[in-house]
């Protein structure tokens, strides 16, 4: 069924039913004046249990401590049970994981938990544009915009709140990073007093907003001729209309910038340095504790692809490491968490080890542009874990920065309209996941995938086994037939969906594989482009050389010759026929699996699911077709296996 035919207050995502749970009966008592906090206690336990009835034989105690500002604890006591908070946001956010783990079907003595965040800011990035639809969207359109204004259902706003502020998300930002004339509005009137409106449905779930502003907003909406960010017109401009802003909204987050990237404008246009326009925004917000996340996204679009010397993964830190320590204490840097751009398999930004005196906000994609769209199947925790945990520097893992030099986490967003959220339904599980390593990057991926599950279906055994073991296997099976090794790429140019191994080999966005008839990949070593000497040295003496590189990202770091033997003794070559025979078969087997779930999962989520599988699997098989059928034309070596490739 097509979940956009509904009418939303016909849909309730936020908590199934369990009622077997206990007990029936308890009063909430809080011991000061906590009204909305202790409503949405109550509502979620009614969503669990039904109607409780008020009994003061089992208490729910409800208090502030003196715990950190967004801590809480939950204590099972005697006869009832305590939540406390550092604070009321601490509390609710006690609240809303006492009610999540009880979804889990656990039973309520059992819930004993002491937790704070370790990063302030937990964000989300929407790529909504006003005219409604949604940048790298796959789910529908935008919630907030329609027809180039606010359009929303203040119901499902509420409900969105209630979900982001139950995952620890406390910041979000409405708009795309692409910000066109429209939306360099927003920080104006007449929209700015509807942005108010909307932030006021968000405030008191703790959650404060943003919007991504245009760098030339001085001449856009100020109507200035320049936007050079060291005119002092500009620096007035920057300034009043933020205070106008503030105005409005004083809990506003700040802005979000994307700046000299893919066509947007930006400092260097004017012979500036990134920390100048950095600067100049963020002295505008902070009288009022705003802050700017300055998008890192910066390279060179132009490229020529006979030019091989310019490497676009080592374009970010060109830009940036020289200007360590020289921003401002509200600017934090914005850096996707690959030198790329959320491919199945980068290393991890050579920024986050290099840049010492400067906030940094590490950037995941949760809507899955290059990694299936919402279509095929791909756990992004999976793929988190990996990159939390890889080591930044002197044994130290990235997730070991949370707190420090890290100090917001965000993500590009997958909702939209659909009324499930997210399209597919078990792409929730990549949202719920995010906002859980947002708050503590120690959580594995299998933790969050079995949590997910028990608070999304009341299946059996058969059915939490079977989903989560699909979730588990869900990257590797997409790396499998799609492009091998952190090569990257190799699909659709603009919409990035499905096989097209040579589409941006002669293009100008600086992403080539380079495939010739004997070998294939670009040589990033210190003798090659040199992007490994943008890592500190142990890591750089790692990925230089092939025999200590980490195999799965061999074709990123290396130029490889396709007899080359991998570790298992088989060739290159005979490696990527291998996989991408597997993956397809891999696919199908999701397939499989999900329909041994018929009856055991709604059947609205069966069927949408079942969908997206069987294209899933149409994707994997032309995917497995085509990269062979290259390779083969290039190498014109056959599958030792004698597998079907076509000539
Ligand atoms: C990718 C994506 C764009 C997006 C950009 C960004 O290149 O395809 O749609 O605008 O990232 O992160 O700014």
């Amino acid at each position: 069924m097509d979940h956009t035919q509904r009418k939303y207050s016909e849909y309730k995502a936020w908590l199934q039913p369990k009622s077997s749970l206990t007990p029936k009966a308890l009063r909430i008592r809080a011991d000061f004046d906590l009204d909305f906090i202790h409503q949405e206690c109550r509502l979620g336990l009614n969503r669990l249990w039904g109607e409780i009835k008020e009994s003061a034989a089992y208490t729910l105690q409800l208090k502030i401590d003196d715990g950190a500002h967004e801590a809480y604890s939950l204590t099972p006591l005697a006869s009832g049970f305590e939540i406390a908070g550092g604070s009321k946001r601490g509390l609710l956010y006690g609240v809303y994981r006492f009610l999540n783990r009880l979804a889990t079907g656990e039973s309520i003595d059992q819930i004993h938990e002491r937790s704070a965040p370790q990063v302030d800011y937990r964000i989300i990035n929407h790529w909504d544009n006003m005219d409604g639809h949604i940048e790298r969207g796959y789910a529908g359109q935008s919630f907030f915009f329609a027809h180039n204004q606010f359009d929303y259902d203040a119901e499902r706003i509420t409900d969105y709140a209630r979900l982001m502020a139950s995952i620890g998300i406390n910041g979000i930002c409405i708009n795309n990073v692409n910000v066109n004339k429209v939306s360099a509005g927003l920080i104006a009137e007449p929209l700015l007093s509807d942005l108010a409106d909307l932030a006021a449905l968000f405030r008191p779930f703790g959650i404060r907003l943003m919007v991504s502003v245009h760098f030339d907003a001085p001449m856009i909406v100020g109507g200035l001729t320049t936007s050079d960010p060291l005119d002092a017109g500009v620096k007035e401009f920057w300034r009043a209309q933020s205070a106008v802003v503030y105005d409005k909204i004083p809990d506003f987050l700040g802005y979000v910038v994307k700046a000299d990237s893919e066509f947007r404008g930006g400092p260097e246009a004017f012979g500036r340095t990134q920390a100048d326009g950095a600067n100049t925004i963020a002295a505008a917000v902070a009288p009022f504790g705003g802050l700017v996340f300055w998008r890192c996204f910066v390279y060179n679009c132009q490229q020529d692809w006979r030019d091989a010397q310019t490497d676009r993964p080592m374009a970010a830190y060109k830009h940036f490491q020289p200007l360590d320590g020289a921003f401002d204490q509200n600017v934090i840097l914005q850096i996707k968490n690959g030198p790329v751009d959320f491919q199945t398999r980068e290393p991890v930004s050579p920024l986050f080890s290099s840049l010492t005196n400067t906030h940094e906000a590490i950037e995941f994609q949760i809507a899955q542009e290059y990694t299936g769209q919402q279509i095929d199947l791909f756990s992004l925790a999976v793929q988190w874990e990996e990159i939390l945990t890889t080591e930044v520097n002197k044994g130290k893992q990235l997730r070991g920065l949370f707190g420090h030099e890290i100090t917001a986490v965000t993500a590009v967003t997958n909702t939209g309209n659909n009324m499930n959220w997210t399209g597919n339904t078990l792409a929730q599980c990549n949202l719920y996941a995010f906002g859980r390593i947002a708050w503590n990057p120690d959580l594995t991926a299998k933790e969050l995938i079995r949590e997910w599950i028990r608070i999304t279906f009341e299946t059996d055994e058969h059915g939490s086994q079977t989903i989560e073991a699909m979730l588990l296997q869900s990257r590797d099976i997409y790396e499998n037939y799609t492009a091998p090794l952190g090569i990257g790429f190799m699909v659709n140019p603009s919409n990035h969906y499905g096989p097209n191994v040579d589409g941006y080999e002669f293009s100008h966005w600086g992403t080539y594989h380079r495939a010739d008839f004997e070998a294939i990949g670009v040589d990033r070593t210190s003798k090659g482009t040199g992007f490994t000497t943008q890592y500190p040295e142990s890591l750089q003496n790692m990925y230089d050389h092939i025999a200590t590189c980490p195999e799965e990202l061999l074709l990123f770091f290396h130029r490889v010759r396709y007899d080359y033997q991998m570790k298992d003794g088989r060739t290159l070559l005979q490696y990527i026929y291998d996989s991408h025979f597997e993956g397809a078969q891999q696919a199908e087997a999701l397939l499989q699996s999900w329909e041994t779930l018929e009856n055991r999962v709604p059947q609205e989520a069966f069927y949408s699911v079942k969908e997206r599988l069987k294209r899933q699997l149409r994707n994997a098989r032309e995917w497995r077709d085509q990269v062979n059928t290259y390779f083969y034309r290039k190498s014109g070596i056959d599958d030792e296996k004698g597998r079907q490739i076509y000539r």
